[in-house]
C-alpha cells in the first residue's frame, strides 16, 4: 500500500489481513520513506530530513527526525484555528451529574495563551520541567499545552499520589515549578490536593520555589462539601501565587516556542525495577507523529467522531491518547472528572449516550469492577453511538472480552486491545484488522445485523483477526520478537520475553538523571535489543499473546508498581524486620497485593492497619495491600535472597510438594506459610 493513503483523510480501511500486511512490510523494508512521510502529518517549523538515527547497541540512543523543528502545542492548537475553531475540542464531564462544559478549540487555545503567558511571567522558560500536580481537569490539559507552547517540560503527577510521592518525584526531577489546585471532586468527595502539596513542599530540600494555585472552577462545583482542613501551610521559601490574580494582566496572544524534534516534551514517572520510580523522558517530535498517527489508525478517527479516554491523565495513556494524540487531529474529546460508579455503576454508559461517544477507551479491571452490577445499568443507555472500543493496561481476560464485546459493543464494534508501556510512548501492538471499515458497518450491521453475524461467522464475531485477549499485530514499522532458547524470533509456537528490534518514533529518549539504568534495564538485557519486561506468545497465525510482567513490576488495576517500592514502605514501621511483596490474582483488579512480613509485633491487626496507613501515606490509596500475612520467617537462597517466585506460588495456592525447592535453605516456612493461608 502507498505510505501516503496512512496520512491521507479518512484513513485507509484495515479491511484484510492483505492490507494490513502490505503497508506493514513497506514500513519495515522501507523506513525512512515509510517515517518521513508519517511525519508530514504535523506542521514543522523545519521539517526533518532524517526519520531514525536511533541505535540500541553498544550504547542506547532514540533519535528520530533530529534535523526537525516544531512546537507541539501549535499542532494541537493553532493549526486547527482555521477550519475548526467553533469545534468542541473538550467535552468536560464534571464529577457532578448535569455539569459538562464544553471547550472550542478557539477557546482552549485562548486559554492556553493565557497560562503560558502567566508561566513567562513567572519566569518559566524553554527545558524547565514544571510539574503539574492536577486531577482530571480540563485546566490540566491546559497547563499541559501552555508547558508545550513555551517549550517547557511538563511532568505530570497523577493526583491520587500522596504527599511524599509528590516530594519525591519533585526532588527527582529538580523541578523548581509546581501547579495545582486546591481541591478536585471525585466520586463525589472532596480531595485536598493543596494540602498534600504544602506537606510535600514542606520536606527538606525541596526545589520548588514558585507555585501556581490554578483554582480550578471545574473542580469546585461544590464548595460546601468539605472546606479546606487547613493543617498545613506552605513553606517561607516558596511563592504561591493565584491564577486567578495574574490572568487578568496578561494578553490572549501568546507566540510558540520553536522546540528541536529531540527536545524533551515531558516527563512521566513510573515504576522500575527499583524502589524509587523513574522519570521517564519524552521527544517532542517522534513522540507527537507517533501518538497522531497510531491513534488515528487504531480508532479509524474521523472528523465527526467523540471520543472518550477513560484514563486518568496522569498516565501515559491520558497523555498520548487523553490529550495529544487526538487534539493534534482536532478530535473532540470527553474528559471525565469522576470515577465509574458514582452516582451510580451507568456512569459511562450515561456519558456515552448524553455525548454519543462514538470511540471508547477503556482498561480491563473497569470493565471487570462494573460487569458486577446488574445490566439495569446498562440497560438504561442505547450505546448506538459507539462504533470502535479499546482496552489497554493489562491483559484482557477473554470473558470480560466477551461481555465488552457483546453487551457494551452490541457485536457491533470491533475491539483494540493495546499493548504499550509508559516507555513505548505509543501502542506497538493491536489487532489492527478489523474485516468492515467501522464507520460502513455501523450502517450495514443496523439493517441486517442477525444475518451477518450469521452468515459470517458462527463465533458471532463479524470482524475478523478478533480473538478475545489477543493483542495481534505489531504497529507499522515495529519489529516485535520473543526471545526462545536465547534467540530472538518471531514465529508460531514461540513463547518469551518480548523485546523489539527495532525503534520506533514514540520510544523514551532515557530515563531522566539515570542513563545508567536505562541502558541496564531495557537494552543491555538482550543487547541489540528493547527489552519490555512482558512475556508473549505467537500463536498458529502469528498473532501475539501478552502474558503479563516477568519481571517485580505488579499491575493492580492497570498501575504499575514496584514490589520494592511497597517492601520499602512497609519496613518503614520500627516493628516489621522483613518483608516481601508479591502479586496474586484478583478479579477485578488485574492482580491484588499481598505482603509477607515477619514482625515482632503481637498484635497483628494493630500492625496491619498501621501498614496499610503507611503505605496509603508513601505511595497512595492505589498501593493499599490486599492481604498482609504474618509469617515466620521468608523462603530464601543461601545467599540470604528471597524467593519471590516461591510466595507467588503459595499464594496460588500450588502444592508445594511439586515445586523445585533445591535453592531454598529453609523450605520448611513454606508449609507453614501455606497453612496459614488456608485458615
Ligand atoms: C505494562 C505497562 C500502556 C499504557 C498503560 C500502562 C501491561 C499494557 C497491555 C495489554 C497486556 C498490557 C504490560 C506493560 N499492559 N497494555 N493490552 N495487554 N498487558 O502503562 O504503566 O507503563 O505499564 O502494562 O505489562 O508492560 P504502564
Amino acid at each position: 500500500m502507498n505510505p501516503e493513503r496512512l496520512t491521507s483523510s479518512p484513513t485507509p480501511s484495515l479491511s484484510s489481513l492483505d492490507v494490513y500486511q502490505e503497508a506493514y512490510d513497506y514500513s519495515l523494508n522501507n523506513p525512512e520513506a515509510f517515517w518521513l512521510e508519517q511525519a508530514k502529518r504535523i506542521d514543522w517549523v523545519r521539517t526533518p530530513t532524517v526519520a531514525d538515527r536511533s541505535q540500541f547497541a553498544p550504547k542506547a540512543e532514540i533519535r528520530w527526525f533530529e534535523d526537525g523543528q516544531l512546537n507541539v502545542c501549535y499542532n494541537c492548537l493553532d493549526r486547527h484555528l482555521g477550519q475548526h475553531a467553533d469545534k468542541t475540542a473538550i467535552i468536560f464531564e464534571a464529577d457532578e451529574l448535569g455539569h459538562s462544559q464544553r471547550i472550542s478549540f478557539r477557546e482552549l487555545h485562548q486559554r492556553v495563551c493565557r497560562l503560558a503567558n502567566v508561566l513567562s511571567s513567572l519566569g518559566v522558560k524553554k527545558g524547565d520541567v514544571i510539574t503539574l500536580y492536577m486531577p482530571m481537569v480540563p485546566e490540566l490539559v491546559v497547563a499541559m499545552l501552555a508547558c508545550a507552547r513555551l517549550g517547557a517540560i511538563h511532568s505530570v503527577v497523577f493526583s491520587g499520589f500522596s504527599a511524599s510521592a509528590l516530594a519525591e518525584r519533585l526532588a527527582a526531577s529538580q523541578s523548581r515549578y509546581l501547579v495545582t489546585v486546591s481541591q478536585n471532586c471525585r466520586g463525589g468527595r472532596i480531595h485536598h490536593l493543596r494540602d498534600n502539596a504544602q506537606q510535600a513542599l514542606a520536606v527538606d530540600c525541596s526545589p520548588v520555589k514558585t507555585v501556581l494555585l490554578l483554582n480550578s472552577e471545574s473542580s469546585m462545583t461544590y464548595p460546601n462539601k468539605g472546606g479546606q482542613k487547613g493543617v498545613f501551610a506552605w513553606p517561607a521559601s516558596v511563592v504561591v501565587h493565584n491564577y486567578n490574580d495574574l490572568e487578568r494582566t496578561v494578553s490572549d496572544h501568546c507566540p510558540c516556542v520553536t522546540v528541536n524534534a529531540l527536545d524533551p516534551l515531558f516527563i512521566l514517572y513510573t515504576s522500575g525495577s527499583t524502589g524509587h520510580p523513574k522519570g521517564v523522558i519524552h521527544s517532542s517530535g517522534g513522540y507527537l507523529v507517533y501518538a497522531s498517527l497510531t491513534h488515528q489508525v487504531i480508532f479509524d478517527i474521523q472528523p465527526e467522531d467523540v471520543y472518550f479516554c477513560t484514563a486518568d491523565i496522569g498516565w501515559i495513556t491520558g497523555h498520548s491518547y487523553g490529550v495529544y494524540g487526538p487534539l493534534s487531529k482536532a478530535t473532540t474529546l470527553v474528559l471525565f472528572q469522576g470515577v465509574p460508579t458514582y452516582p451510580d455503576a451507568s456512569r459511562f454508559w450515561r456519558i456515552i449516550d448524553e455525548h454519543k461517544v462514538s470511540l471508547f477507551y477503556t482498561a480491563p479491571t473497569a470493565l471487570r469492577a462494573l460487569r458486577q452490577f446488574e445490566e439495569s445499568f446498562i440497560d438504561s443507555a442505547s450505546l448506538t453511538s459507539l462504533r470502535r472500543l479499546a482496552s489497554v493496561g493489562e491483559p484482557i481476560d477473554p470473558p470480560t472480552w466477551q461481555w465488552f464485546f457483546d453487551v457494551i459493543g452490541k457485536g457491533r464494534c470491533p475491539i483494540m486491545d493495546t499493548w504499550w508501556q509508559t516507555e513505548t510512548g505509543g501502542v506497538l501492538i493491536c489487532p489492527l484488522v478489523t474485516n468492515v471499515r467501522s464507520k460502513d458497518s455501523a450502517s450495514i450491521f443496523e439493517s441486517s445485523a442477525n444475518e451477518l453475524l450469521q452468515q459470517t461467522n458462527p463465533s458471532k464475531n463479524p470482524f475478523i483477526h478478533q480473538k478475545p485477549g489477543c493483542a495481534a499485530k505489531p504497529f507499522f514499522g515495529v519489529r516485535p520478537v520473543i526471545i526462545q532458547d536465547q534467540k530472538p524470533v518471531l514465529q508460531p509456537g514461540v513463547e518469551g520475553y518480548l523485546c523489539l528490534e527495532k525503534s520506533w518514533p514514540g520510544q523514551a529518549l532515557g530515563i531522566l538523571g539515570d542513563e545508567d539504568y536505562f541502558q541496564k534495564a531495557y537494552f543491555d538485557v538482550h543487547p541489540g535489543l528493547y527489552t519490555s519486561g512482558d512475556g508473549a506468545k505467537c500463536d498458529e497465525d502469528g498473532d501475539i499473546w501478552i502474558l503479563g510482567r516477568l519481571d517485580d513490576v505488579l499491575n493492580v488495576s492497570g498501575h504499575r508498581l514496584n514490589s520494592a517500592e511497597l517492601e520499602q514502605a512497609i519496613m518503614e514501621h520500627p516493628e516489621v524486620t522483613e518483608a516481601c511483596v508479591v502479586g496474586f490474582s484478583h478479579s477485578i483488579k488485574g492482580q491484588g497485593i499481598c505482603a509477607f512480613l515477619v514482625t515482632k509485633a503481637s498484635n497483628y491487626n494493630e500492625l496491619k492497619q498501621q501498614i496499610k496507613q503507611i503505605v496509603r501515606q508513601k505511595i497512595g490509596p492505589i498501593a493499599t495491600p490486599d492481604k498482609i500475612l504474618v509469617v515466620p520467617d521468608l523462603p530464601k537462597t543461601r545467599s540470604g535472597k528471597i524467593i519471590r517466585r516461591l510466595l507467588r506460588k503459595v499464594i496460588e495456592g500450588a502444592d508445594m510438594k511439586t515445586e523445585n525447592l533445591s535453592s531454598c535453605v529453609n523450605p520448611s516456612c513454606l508449609i507453614t506459610i501455606g497453612q496459614s493461608l488456608e485458615v
